[in-house]
């Protein structure tokens, strides 16, 4: 579970964003990655060679394993993003043996 360290936030103004037709609720200056956390999301991306499912892990921008399409640009790292308000975030599902998408 992941909660809010309040002394930590950088504003109390709340902003929105769309991930997978879900709207999120986030603080201006939350990357991606910790707002989706915060809700409760917990996969990010799956591999491509098994299909994993993936999660943020470092949050500072050396696993890349929150890699996600945001805003409609793939390969984005969700960990290093500052979410805004109306952004749209998706997943990066990659089959077995696929190529990116
Ligand atoms: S969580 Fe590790 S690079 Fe984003």
């Amino acid at each position: 579970m992941f909660i809010r360290e309040n002394k930590l936030c950088a504003s109390d103004e709340a902003i929105t964003f769309d991930f997978e037709g879900q709207v999120i609720e986030a603080r201006l200056g939350d990357t991606v990655a910790s707002a989706l956390l915060l809700a409760g999301v917990r996969i990010t991306r799956t591999t491509p060679i098994s299909g994993a499912s993936r999660a943020p892990y470092c949050m500072m921008g050396t696993c890349f394993e929150c890699l996600m399409t945001i805003d409609g640009q793939p390969d984005r790292q969700a960990c290093l993003i500052i979410a805004k308000d109306g952004m749209k975030v998706q997943q990066q599902l990659m089959s077995p043996g696929s190529d990116h998408d």
